[in-house]
């Protein structure tokens, strides 16, 4: 019997051990690496990442707005917003800022203080005072206007807006300062001021 004869079992067994051990490596590696996806992806599903591109500007003095005014503000992407007090606590949450833009077909709506409502006279859509719909087309379709967060520092009256249009279009601006209602403008002109049809 040669002498490579004699060295073939144990060469097997050696490299029986070293495809043994590739494989395990192989093995952990897939699972170290599927396992580390799931916990990314349930990480980001637990702990949502905050949008950096969010921040707060500066509205008003909240001390200048009585209870049943309302203001309105143009975002830096140019929506408009409307700002309504209805508590007088010297909190944020006296205060409700909505969308002005109407979900139906993108016509202004105004506060109407005397009627607790927000009215698009379009076609006479109504959103209760926290932005629901409940009359009109918003109403039958369950269309809500969308809500901005407000803060107070200080006395001052902040709102979130977006870093991203910031940087985009400029500042955001106050367009109107406090008022009982919105009579006066043509509500029906969009923010291109294009005017909607019925
Ligand atoms: S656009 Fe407001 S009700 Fe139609």
């Amino acid at each position: 019997m040669s002498d490579e004869s004699k060295d073939r079992p144990g060469a097997a067994a050696g490299r029986r051990g070293f495809l043994a051990a590739a494989s395990t490596a192989v093995m952990s590696a897939g699972l170290v690496g599927g396992y580390g996806a799931f916990a990314a992806i349930a990480g980001r599903f637990l702990y949502p990442a905050r949008p950096a591109d969010r921040g707060w500007q500066f509205l008003i003095e909240e001390a200048r707005v009585a209870i049943g005014d309302s203001l309105h503000y143009r975002t830096p992407a140019g929506e408009n917003v409307s700002i309504t007090r209805k508590e007088r606590n010297g909190e944020a949450g006296d205060f409700i800022a909505l969308s002005s833009t109407c979900p139906h077909l993108g016509c202004q709506v105004h506060w109407e203080g005397q009627n607790n409502r927000y009215f698009c006279p379009c076609h006479n859509g109504v959103f209760d005072p926290d932005g629901v719909g409940i009359g009109g087309p918003p109403g039958d379709a369950g269309q809500s206007l969308p809500r901005y967060a407000l803060k107070i520092e200080k006395g001052l009256l902040y709102i979130e807006v977006g870093f991203d249009s910031l940087a985009a279009s400029g500042e955001g601006e106050l367009i109107e300062e406090p008022e009982r209602s919105a009579a006066g403008h043509d509500p029906c002109l969009d923010r291109r001021g294009g005017k909607r049809s019925a």
